[in-house]
């Protein structure tokens, strides 16, 4: 019988500890953060963007998470942005920040390419802009058609990529997604990049006490 108020107890706090590092000390650290003042929240069209991302499995390929040059110095090197701060994805529910990256990271492209037509172009095939990219294209995001309608967004692909004939419009679901790449810009200065310690780099003698 003590044996198991033994248990019983040992297990209790067990489950405590476990609430108090992974529910209550993330929460109360996350709580203190602050929203970056330039930081747009997502309009209807690039939420809408972002559930396209999310159903072809784009976060399968992409990251969306610049790390930091201390132990990552090939993000900065390759242009991808400072490291973000967990501020920077206030607005994302569920975050996107990927954990493979076989093509290069997202969290800064729309400030990379900032142009509509190359995102559709590129989506549409890759190919078409990246000599041997081996990123699908997603072809089933656009229509072909004969004519395009009046307001229709066309997508001028060039040749051998598009088709011979008629004309290639984007759906609503690549303008949405297109948007949302211009959308992934998170150039401005981070408000709560964490501070160095005073005197960290220089040897223990010779810190202040
Ligand atoms: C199988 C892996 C894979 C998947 C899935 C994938 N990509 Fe890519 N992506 C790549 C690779 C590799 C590159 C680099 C070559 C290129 O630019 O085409 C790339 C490049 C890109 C670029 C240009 C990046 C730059 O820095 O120039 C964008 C934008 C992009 N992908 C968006 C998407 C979107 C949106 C989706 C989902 C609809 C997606 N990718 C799905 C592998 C992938």
């Amino acid at each position: 019988m003590k044996r198991a108020l033994a248990i019983m107890v040992g297990a209790a706090l067990i489950l405590l500890l476990a609430t108090l590092t992974l529910v209550v000390m993330p929460y109360l650290q996350m709580s203190a953060e602050q929203v970056p003042p330039d930081l747009k929240p997502y309009t209807e069209q690039q939420q809408r963007g972002r559930q396209v991302y999310i159903a072809n499995g784009c976060v399968y390929c992409h990251s969306q998470q610049p790390r930091d040059p201390s132990f990552a110095p090939g993000d900065k090197d390759r242009g991808w942005g400072r490291p973000s701060v967990p501020g920077d994805y206030a607005y994302d529910e569920p975050h996107l920040l990927g954990t493979m990256r076989t093509g290069p990271d997202l969290f800064n492209i729309g400030a990379r390419q900032p142009s509509i037509d190359w995102q559709l172009m590129h989506l549409y095939n890759p190919r078409a802009i990246i000599k041997g990219s081996i990123m699908p294209s997603y072809p089933f995001l656009f229509r072909h058609v004969d004519e395009p309608a009046e307001g229709d967004k066309v997508v001028n692909i060039p040749p051998p990529y598009g088709p011979e004939t008629g004309t290639i419009v984007a759906t609503e679901d690549a303008l949405a997604l297109a948007e949302y790449m211009l959308a992934l810009d998170h150039t401005y200065p981070a408000p709560t990049l964490p501070k160095k310690p005073p005197n960290s780099d220089e040897p223990k003698e010779n810190r202040a006490p």
